[in-house]
């Protein structure tokens, strides 16, 4: 049994939706802080509780827990600044509890939702996992506590991990049954679908005048399904004796903020009309991902190459679902 740390989440659900495809039992803790019940397939073992909970873990790793995928936690940048103490609770004394319990029922092997934010500012584009680590918020720093726990742990209780440090997550499942549902939203294509959804008036650019060709910054936008795909591969390679590795998920392209919502323009067939707003404190200019290392290691190839691609699935949903989960 594959437990899933936050299966009712954007990517857990997705994960969650590709382990069951494959045929591979799964069980979901999820407090339902962030994470919506309706997103849960009805196939998987499912416990409404937190990872913080000593006895909830018991209670679901009771069920034959093998494999762990963790995505339990809290990871918005701004509100991390705001809230620095709840990211530490929640994320690093989080990923305390699940290790402990991993220890205590003997479970070896845990795949972990890193980001990019663990670099702060890069020193250079595209970055590579030895690129210095120095995050520029909370939730960074967060992420990157949790993969040295995972590091000293290996070493005292053996427990090997990959952590994939993703670039920014977007899309949803091709049938339009799965997708992207925050609240508050704060990500840039879901808050840009909304201008045709006619549930937003315009999308607000943080900045125009950062040292880019269109001076709006620049990221790396991978689809949730090779991302999901990605984790999948990475587990196949723990229980294959693959060693622990950090690996960066990216497309190795970046798209600027004017280039996304011109795109958006392209798929939707509507103008969206924009605003130039100030810079949002704590973006860095541009973030690409060089993921040869998760290719290599993994054999990792994204299904989805072209970021009108991943926009399409992301319309889709949200064309099905204008208010999300609660339209369903
Ligand atoms: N943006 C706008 N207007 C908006 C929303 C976003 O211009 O209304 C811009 C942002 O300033 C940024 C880009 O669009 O330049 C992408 O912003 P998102 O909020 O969609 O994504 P981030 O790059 O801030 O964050 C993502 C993940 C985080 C992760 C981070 C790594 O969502 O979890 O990448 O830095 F930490």
């Amino acid at each position: 049994m594959i437990l899933v740390c936050g299966g009712a989440g954007y990517i857990g659900s997705h994960m969650v939706h590709e382990l069951l495809r494959q045929g591979l039992p799964t069980a979901v803790l999820d407090n339902l802080q962030s994470g919506h019940k309706e997103a849960v397939h009805p196939k998987a073992v499912f416990l409404e509780g937190d990872v913080r909970d000593e006895s909830a873990l018991d209670q679901i790793m009771a069920h034959g827990v093998t494999d762990v995928i963790h995505f339990a936690a809290n990871s918005l940048v701004g509100e991390s600044v705001e809230k620095p103490l709840q990211y530490y609770n929640n994320n690093v004394h989080g990923m305390e509890v699940l290790l402990k319990a991993m220890v205590k029922h003997g479970v070896g092997r845990i795949v972990f939702s890193s980001t990019a934010a663990v670099y702060g500012e890069p020193s250079r584009v595209p970055i590579v996992e030895d690129d210095p680590a120095a995050p520029t918020n909370p939730y960074g720093e967060t992420k990157l506590a949790m993969e040295k726990m995972m590091k000293w742990v290996e070493g005292a209780h053996g427990i090997r991990y990959v952590s994939l440090r993703y670039f920014n997550v977007a899309g949803a499942l091709a049938d339009g049954s799965l997708g992207e549902d925050h609240s508050p939203e704060t990500h840039l294509i879901p808050l840009v679908l909304k201008v045709p959804l006619g549930l937003r008036e315009q999308i607000g650019i943080f900045g125009d005048d950062y040292d880019t060709p269109d001076g709006t910054c620049i990221r790396d936008y991978v689809h949730v399904s090779d991302l999901a795909q990605a984790h999948l591969l990475a587990l196949e390679y723990l229980r294959g004796g693959g060693a622990s590795s950090i690996l960066n998920l990216g497309s190795a392209k970046g798209f600027s903020v004017k280039a996304i919502i011109d795109a958006a323009e392209k798929v939707t067939g509507q103008t969206i009309k924009r605003e130039i707003k100030p810079r949002r404190a704590g973006d860095p200019a541009r973030l690409v991902a060089d993921s040869a290392r998760a290719k290599k290691i993994l054999g990792w190839k994204p299904a989805y190459e072209n970021v009108e691609e991943i926009i399409a699935t992301a319309w889709n949903w949200h064309r099905l679902h204008p208010e999300g989960w609660a339209d369903r």
